[in-house]
């Protein structure tokens, strides 16, 4: 999901400023696809998640750190589904049907309506900026967990499993 959701950052970015073409309605379509294929996933996700829950974080995180994660990994949660949500809805709004990989017909979850499809746009942009801020702090918290606090977070990720955490300090 992380792969699909980074390259359709800069698919969007780019596939928009391109003039009319084959090429520009190709990209539409496959950032379509792919999008509509995160919001199918989320789902996978969320039943993962709620099946297995992750482990408790290190017990060296202050209060606030601990807050601060839950409410990043929540945010991470709701950008996941606003994002594909706001895309399918502006389609929607712009009339024009996604059909997923040219297979399957997504129904329009609202009739055509060029001013919302515009307002749809705009606010799908304002979401993948906060995404991209989010996602910016949650690296930025990965590695400073990896290289400074040397705990297991970062690893415990990994199909090897949770590496032991360090020696408690004195
Ligand atoms: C996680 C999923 C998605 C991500 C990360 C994403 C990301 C983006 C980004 C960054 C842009 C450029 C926004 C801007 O700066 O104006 C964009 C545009 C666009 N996205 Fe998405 N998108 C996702 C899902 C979807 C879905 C599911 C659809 C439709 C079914 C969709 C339809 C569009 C369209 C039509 C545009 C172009 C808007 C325009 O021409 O004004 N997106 N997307």
């Amino acid at each position: 999901m992380a792969l699909l959701i980074v390259g359709l950052i800069p698919l969007g970015l780019y596939m928009q400023d391109l003039p009319l073409s084959p090429q520009k309605l190709q990209l539409y379509s496959w950032h379509k696809w792919a999008g509509v294929t995160v919001f199918m996933l989320l789902w996978v996700r969320v039943a993962a998640r709620l099946a297995w829950p992750p482990p408790p974080l290190p017990w060296q995180m202050s209060r606030w750190q601990q807050q601060a994660a839950h409410a990043g990994h929540l945010a991470l949660y709701l950008l996941m589904l606003a994002i594909p949500l706001s895309g399918w809805l502006m389609s929607s709004a712009k009339g024009v049907q996604t059909v997923w990989f040219g297979i399957l017909p997504i129904p329009d979850l609202i009739a055509k309506d060029k001013a919302l499809g515009a307002q749809l746009a705009e606010l799908h942009a304002l979401l993948n900026w906060t995404l991209m801020a989010v996602l910016a702090a949650h690296v930025a918290a990965a590695l400073k967990h990896h290289w400074i606090d040397r705990d297991n977070v970062l690893t415990r990720m990994l199909p090897s499993g949770a590496a032991p955490l360090p020696p408690e300090r004195s």
